[in-house]
């Protein structure tokens, strides 16, 4: 019930805070290129514990590492208001040629769990240079996207976003797809179920709500330089997936074999997560429009992981 963090900056330790908060794993250990932050971090989150649980929390080189069953990958550059994701890829796979060396040096049996973005195409890079099968290198992807989309439609329909049942898919980025079709509220279809409390999905909700989760990450950047409350929760959530070995749905990104004539791409659909990592991708039923939008997103992926040479 280890857990290593490599990448000690506001989204590693968030996702740090939030598996300490939920008492999610029995150690944790930071470790950063800046190892007076990863030690800060960890003295600061570990204050936490006795308020929540009984973690080890504790700051190291990659040696310290040996024994995690989990790695999570934060480390590298984040948007700057008005960068794109893409814009982060040729520094952030500078930066991951280096750690998954390490990383795999001292725990080849480990989960990869990626967080930096593009998310999509680190996690493809991640799997290249690792050489651990597809299933065992995860990437956030679209967790945080899925939890913003049900956050979002709960908001407008007045019930928990516990009991909304969509995803959002491919890119975690400009081209993902919001699977408006395949929503339920509780087992009723969205949409039938908004005409019944009379909270109707018109077609200005659905864009409010669309240009809400998509642009969900530029605004907040906006507004405080980064975004890393909600995916530390997203990335905790996956963690715990793991070593409860939950076979729990995620929207997560892992390389998919073929996706509409596209091969070899990482991007997020549905998936049990559990011990092994992604044990099945689930394809949800989508409308026309949808099914376009995918291959699109699909092929925009391919193009940039094509771009980069290890
Ligand atoms: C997010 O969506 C920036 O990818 C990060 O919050």
């Amino acid at each position: 019930m280890k857990v290593a963090i490599v990448g000690a900056g506001m989204v590693g330790s968030a996702a740090g805070y939030a598996l300490v908060l939920q008492n999610a794993c029995s150690e944790l250990v930071f470790v950063d290129l800046n190892a007076k932050r990863a030690q800060a971090e960890a003295e600061d989150i570990g204050h936490a514990v006795p308020l929540s649980g009984s973690t080890i929390v504790r700051a190291g080189g990659y040696p310290e590492i040996a024994g995690a069953s989990v790695v999570i990958l934060a480390c590298g550059v984040s948007q700057r208001p008005g960068e794109t994701r893409p814009e982060l890829l040729s520094r952030n796979a500078e930066v991951f040629r280096a750690v998954i060396g390490e990383v795999m040096a001292v725990v080849p049996d480990a989960i990869l769990l990626v967080a930096s973005n593009p998310v999509d195409v680190i996690t493809d890079i991640s799997t290249r240079l690792s050489g651990l099968p597809a299933a065992r290198v995860i990437g956030s992807g679209t967790i945080l996207d899925t939890a913003r989309f049900r956050w979002l439609i709960g908001r407008h329909l007045g019930i928990s976003p516990g009991s909304i049942h969509g995803y959002v898919l491919g890119e975690h980025g400009d081209s993902e797809v919001l699977a408006w079709s395949s929503v339920r509220a509780g087992s009723v279809p969205l949409s039938a179920f908004a005409a019944q409390i009379g909270a109707p999905l018109t077609a200005d909700v659905r864009s409010r709500i669309d240009t809400g989760v998509r642009r969900a990450a530029y605004t907040i950047i906006e507004g405080k330089g980064a975004t890393w409350y909600g995916i530390g929760a997203g990335l905790a959530r996956i963690v715990r997936a793991i070593l409860r070995d939950e076979q729990a749905v995620l929207s997560v990104s892992t390389v998919e074999p073929e996706v509409q004539g596209v091969r070899d791409v990482a991007l997020s659909l549905p998936r049990l997560v559990g011990a092994q990592g992604v044990s099945a991708t689930l394809w949800p039923d989508l409308d026309a429009d949808e099914t376009e939008a995918f291959g699109r997103s699909a092929a925009i992926l391919k193009e940039m992981s094509d771009s980069v040479t290890l």
